[in-house]
């Protein structure tokens, strides 16, 4: 078995911070979203990766590298548009010769890996496996509808209006080489992608077996900002807590936090869930709870509280930031008279002054 990761794609929720990122490298609990795929594949007793990039490979080959450092073997397919899942399945013909895969989209975060997933898809016959997870507005999504009978899949529909039921598609799929002929034969949808929604629906109308599980874990798609703040969440809330940097003795550290080795906090209170990094200075600031500042920040004289900091942002004299995402090297400072608390999703390099 092998896998196909997808870490293309323009991210055109998550903008400004995927015009000098890809979006799949935007971090959660300090790590990036991408890095607990290659985790979950590699547990999955996954080695062979094919990994699609498309703008950002760079960064991206920076970032995974080789894939050593996590036990996977990356091969770098690089995919000049982003026209879709099924072409991206296209254009990985040759790496995925004939042997079954995982296709796993970089931006999601499946709380319980795809171990499971991936042990019963390799037991089974099927050509095609999907996971499916309720959700409150499935029009966001792939949709299925199951036949309540034996669970096969009868129909799939992307994003649709009037969806059938509230089973979406997670980022997550098992394919035999039958995939390969539905990619072919599919024309782009009215979105202009090849949708491997519409290649899995060409599957089931030509009778082939499209099997789906439905799970509970949760589950994320972090290409909004508000998923993002809601995947941190999770991971913050099973965060193992640890002070390896400096923390004074003016401050007051509650629950589990985590300030890593070189992070300086003084004066400040740190309420867990929080992860600081390396190189970030806290003074005299109230941080959490679910809060994951990045490296090399600086926080003074501020509250910040349900957020993420990408490294090297910046708040000084900020009475109260919630919900935020704070881009890389982005400076927040106040300006006078501050009442009310601000909500704020800045950009990388960006400046915020705040005056009231
Ligand atoms: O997250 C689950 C949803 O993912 C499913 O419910 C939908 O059925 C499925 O189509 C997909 O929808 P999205 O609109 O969220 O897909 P997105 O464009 O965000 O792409 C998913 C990942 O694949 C992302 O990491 C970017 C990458 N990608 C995307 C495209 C269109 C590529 O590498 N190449 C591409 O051409």
């Amino acid at each position: 078995m092998k896998a196909l990761l997808l870490a293309g794609g323009t991210g055109s929720r998550l903008r400004p911070f995927t015009h000098t990122g890809a979006k799949q490298l935007l971090p959660i609990a300090n790590r990036p979203v991408l890095f607990y795929a290659l985790e979950a594949l590699a547990a999955a007793g996954i080695t062979e990766t094919g990994i699609v990039v498309g703008a950002h490979e760079q960064e991206i080959r920076r970032a995974a590298g080789d894939g050593s450092a996590f036990g996977l073997r990356l091969t770098y397919l690089y995919q000049d548009r982003p026209l879709g899942l099924a072409h991206a399945v296209h254009i990985a013909r040759d790496f995925l010769g004939d042997d079954d895969f995982v296709l796993y989209l970089g931006d999601n975060y499946l709380s319980e890996g795809v171990t499971a997933f991936v042990d019963r898809a390799r037991q089974q016959t099927a050509s095609a496996r999907l996971l499916l997870t309720r959700v409150a507005d499935p029009s966001a999504f792939g949709v299925a509808e199951l036949d309540d009978a034996d669970g096969t899949v009868l129909n799939l529909e992307e994003k649709p209006e009037h969806p059938r039921s509230d089973l979406a598609l997670v980022g997550v799929y098992a394919f035999t080489p039958d995939i390969h002929e539905a990619v072919r034969a599919i024309t782009p949808s009215a979105r202009g992608e090849l949708e491997i929604t519409h290649a899995v629906q060409w599957m089931i109308d030509r009778g082939l077996t499209v099997r789906a599980e439905t799970t509970t874990a949760p589950w994320r798609d972090t290409g909004s900002v508000d998923d993002m703040l809601e995947a941190n969440r999770h991971v913050l809330d099973r965060l193992a807590g640890g002070i390896e940097g400096k923390v004074d003795a003016d401050s007051v550290v509650r629950g589990r936090v985590l300030v890593a080795e070189g992070a300086v906090v003084r004066g400040s209170r740190i309420t867990g869930p929080v992860i600081i990094g390396a190189g970030t200075v806290v003074t005299d600031s109230s941080i959490g709870p679910y809060t994951a500042v990045a490296e090399d920040c600086s926080i003074e004289d501020s509250a910040i509280a349900h957020s993420v900091l990408l490294p090297g942002a910046r708040i000084a004299g900020a009475p109260r930031i919630e919900d935020s995402l704070i881009g890389r090297g982005a400076t927040v400072v106040s300006g006078p008279r501050l009442s009310r608390s601000h909500r704020l999703v800045v950009g990388d390099h960006s400046k915020v002054h705040l005056t009231s």
